[in-house]
């Protein structure tokens, strides 16, 4: 157990208890990264080819003459992105659950549905089961992604909340990793290595399951459904500290303001409701294209596209896994100390010069069919880890903190739902275009996200306000109403933040 610290007036402690709670949520995170991981390995096992997409292994076999365009098939990215038009959809769902019921029991049908999934796709004889098995994974994503990072920047202590919340893509990356690993073995047990690969899906979602009746609820969430002094006790429990008044106070009158709105997503469409809107899609859509997915998706096709042999390639993307997961590390490190903007914008810096260093490499020496050579191709991986390296302490982590963290009460739920289903709707939109997009736009498409780069760099650092150290629940007085910009559109709030009992944070 910690010492007792006192930020702005609330006091926390950090609790076994709360560690676990922590932790167990988290494993949302390993939920979603699995799957990432698990598609494209699957995706590149011949085995799983011949049995489900039989034209494009003959494509594939003839494939000699192009190396951009061997894997261009529509079904085979239908494969991989039908999970993510049924995440889209449910997230919405979730976030109906998310306010009724409370964040726990939304994250206890996660683990069920992606349980569901994982069985199935495992056991899969048709396409149709493994398209039905990847819809059931979705519903999983959906729900898990909208419950679990708000959860966590809920039960969180402000000083820790950026560090919380970042267990989650940690999660997301060790299950990433954990993926590769898995099909690196899996690819070599003929003919049913592609079974195991997507049956152990099953395992992060059992951690799941018993995390979730194991956590406890958040009070934000107690409160606003009129369990107010289970709220309390909880806020004390997960404090560590007896002295919890002025941050309860903040919360009640935060849920004040959350009863009265009947409908949010009609309150989301208010003026002053646009900053946190706006931001929250926009960090979701920027970070699907910084081109994360086209490498975490295809990594194992692409490093084949560049001309490395089958295991080489998996071994690669279980290289750029490892540099995943320890750069993630630096942002949970990172974000209360240094903020979510200078992580934002250093990395913006770094993608840009690795995502063009790429494309002129393979714009110069891969022409057709021709691989690159050992040395280049090598260059190549690094220059692929410096890219995964800088996303994974910034756009990866924070795409997912700042939304959850930035909108009011009364529309946190609907509001960050509008983020989650963005970025399952560019994930999905990036999974399904990028085989192709490789296919036509060649070498280019690395110049193409290079160039949203630059546009995110922009954005941040104008319109992106740091939210390092203010309460969760003080954001619109804190944040919203400070902004140069975004304090024009506020003047039309009337929600009652509580923020008078509570001294200013610095
Ligand atoms: C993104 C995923 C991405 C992953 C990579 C997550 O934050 O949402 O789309 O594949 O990071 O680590």
């Amino acid at each position: 157990m910690k010492k007792i610290e006192k930020v702005g007036g609330f006091e926390s402690k950090i609790t076994v208890y709360v560690v676990v709670c922590w932790v167990l949520a988290a494993c949302g995170g390993l939920m979603f990264g699995y799957d990432i991981g698990i598609s494209g390995g699957v995706t590149a096992m011949d085995d799983f080819l011949i049995k489900f997409f039989p034209a494009v292994y003959q494509r594939k076999l003839r494939a000699k003459e192009d190396n951009y365009c061997k894997y261009d098939n529509q079904y085979l990215q239908l494969f991989t992105s039908s999970l993510y038009l049924a995440a889209l959809v449910s997230s919405f769902a979730a976030s109906k659950m998310c306010s009724k019921l409370g964040r726990k029991p939304t994250i206890f049908v996660a683990s069920a549905f992606f349980l569901c999934g994982s069985l199935l796709s495992a056991a899969a004889q048709r396409i149709w089961m493994i398209i039905l098995a990847r819809v059931l994974l979705g519903v999983g994503v959906g729900f898990g992604n909208e419950a679990v990072p708000l959860f966590l920047s809920e039960i969180a202590p402000v000083q820790h909340r950026g560090a919380v919340n970042i267990l989650f893509q940690l999660f997301i990356t060790i299950g990433i990793l954990f993926a590769n690993l898995v099909n690196y073995g899996a690819s070599k047990i003929h003919p049913w290595g592609w079974r195991l690969s997507l049956g152990l899906a099953s395992l992060p979602a059992a951690f799941l399951f018993v995390g979730s009746v194991v956590i406890i609820e958040t009070p934000a969430s107690l409160v606003e459904r009129n369990q107010e002094s289970q709220g309390l006790s909880t806020l004390k429990k997960i404090r560590g500290v007896e002295d919890v008044d002025a941050e309860f106070e903040q919360i009640k009158m935060a849920c004040e303001a959350a009863r009265e709105v009947k409908d949010p997503f009609k309150r989301l469409m208010k003026r002053s409701s646009m900053p946190p809107l706006i931001i929250g899609v926009m960090m979701q859509v920027f970070q699907q294209f910084t081109g994360i997915n086209a490498i975490m998706f295809y990594a194992p096709v692409l490093f084949q596209t560049v001309g490395f042999k089958n295991d080489a390639s998996l071994l690669s993307s279980v290289i750029t896994g490892l540099v995943n997961v320890f750069s993630t590390l630096v942002s949970i490190y990172g974000v209360d100390r240094v903020g979510r903007r200078k992580l934002l914008l250093q990395a913006c810096v770094q993608m840009f010069i690795s995502q063009t260093a790429i494309g002129a490499i393979l714009l110069v020496h891969l022409k057709g069919s021709n691989s690159l050579d050992e040395g280049l191709a090598g260059l190549v991986v690094v220059l692929v880890c410096l890219f995964v390296m800088s996303f994974a302490w910034s756009w990866g982590p924070l795409g997912w903190l700042i939304p959850s963290e930035t909108f009011p009460l009364e529309i946190r739920t609907s509001g960050f739902a509008c983020a989650v289903s963005s970025n399952m709707l560019f994930t999905f939109i990036i999974a399904q275009a990028f085989l192709s997009m490789m296919c036509h736009m060649r070498a280019f498409i690395f110049f193409f996200f290079a160039a949203w780069i630059v546009v995110m760099g922009l954005f941040v650092l104008f319109l992106l306000p740091e939210t390092k150290n203010v309460p969760i629940d003080a954001m619109v007085e804190r944040v919203w109403k400070q902004h140069p910009v975004w304090k024009r559109f506020m003047d039309d709030y009337d929600g009652k933040e509580g923020v008078k009992n509570v001294g200013m944070i610095i």
